[in-house]
């Protein structure tokens, strides 16, 4: 039978048989089922976990500073933050391929907990010490389905922390939720203490807005998209739909523009889509009938608010045929 208790207690088991008592990182990304794994390891091996937060300069408005407040406060885990946003915006220029994309954000997040791990070493034990060789990562069974890890299953897009791994890892993988659903981890989370603002937050990938960029992601676009996102969250906050929506990607379609005019003057700028989905598992997915008046007031805001953007579309495909995010 599943409990929350019996998960819990088989993990921490097999956590402490797999690290003894060697040094662990975490990858955090803000994300519900990165919070999670850490706070097993965390139970299961305590101190001889390091979480490791990659400002990669994908994320959204405020997310570095909720992870480095909301998680720290609520767990006392050591947290250490990488700036990566150069390196990754670096190896991201020129790239519109979506697996490529994924590919790349793979491989420099591993670089950068590499970097990470080199860097504890040599703080704690004054060149002394041995290399931190375990990587916890929060990858849940459909992660691993849909990378194409399942057996008898193809390849729908590599998740960041799958399909999308380098080919000379040299980390020992610590995975814990490698067989659970979200609505389990949630429940794990929660039976671990760990607040609900972090619990019951939506999923957001990995990869970040690179993969709501239709095109090259450059700083220019994650700022339009950022702003643009920020006024879609808040909205639907406001509007009290946060429980029944599982996630809501905006989308910027870099490439595209049409002709609009505001004032007395004509523009010619960018759509966002919005993807409102609901969803048990993210496996399938319908999109979310929100209300029409709350539709209307993303959209004034945006177009108002955002002057690169002048027109805000809907996408109302389920999954199957569309996935949740748009690469
Ligand atoms: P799709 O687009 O495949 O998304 O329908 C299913 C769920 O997975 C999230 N997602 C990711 N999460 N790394 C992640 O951590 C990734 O590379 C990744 N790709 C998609 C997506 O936001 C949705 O919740």
């Amino acid at each position: 039978d599943w409990t929350s208790e019996s998960v819990i207690a088989e993990q921490v088991a097999r956590i402490r048989e797999q690290v003894g008592d060697k040094q662990v990182i975490c990858g955090l990304s803000g994300g519900v089922d990165s919070a999670v794994a850490a706070a097993l390891v965390h139970e299961a091996v305590g101190d001889q976990l390091t979480c490791v937060f990659v400002d990669h300069g994908l994320l959204r408005q405020d997310e570095r500073k909720q992870v480095e407040e909301d998680y720290v406060q609520s767990t006392g885990v050591r947290l250490v933050t990488v700036d990566a946003v150069d390196t990754f915006l670096g190896a991201l220029a020129g790239v519109s391929d979506p697996e490529e994309k994924r590919k790349i954000i793979g491989r420099e997040f591993i670089r950068a907990f590499e970097g990470a791990a080199a860097d504890l070493v040599a703080e704690a034990a004054e060149g002394a010490g041995e290399a931190i060789e375990f990587l916890v990562q929060g990858t849940l069974y459909p992660d691993v389905v849909e990378s194409g890890g399942g057996s008898g299953t193809a390849n729908i897009k590599s998740h960041h922390n799958v399909g999308g791994l380098p080919d000379d890892l040299t980390f020992a993988l610590v995975e814990p939720l490698r067989a659970l659903f979200k609505d389990e981890v949630r429940a794990i989370g929660r039976e671990l203490g760990l607040p609900e603002v972090i619990v019951s937050r939506q999923p957001f990938p990995g990869p970040g807005l690179a993969i709501r960029i239709i095109g090259e992601v450059t700083e220019e676009r994650l700022d339009i998209l950022r702003r643009a996102d920020a006024i879609a969250r808040a909205e639907l906050t406001a509007a009290g739909l946060d429980a029944e929506i599982w996630q809501c990607p905006v989308v910027l379609l870099a490439d595209v523009r049409s002709v609009g005019v505001q004032g007395d003057g004509r523009t010619y700028g960018h759509p966002v889509v919005l993807r409102p989905v609901s969803s048990e598992d993210a496996m399938t997915a319908d999109w979310t009938r929100v209300p029409y008046d709350t539709l209307a007031r993303i959209s004034n805001r945006i177009t108002n608010e955002v002057d690169e953007i002048n027109r805000v579309v809907l996408d109302v495909t389920s999954k199957p045929p569309g996935t949740i995010e748009w690469e």
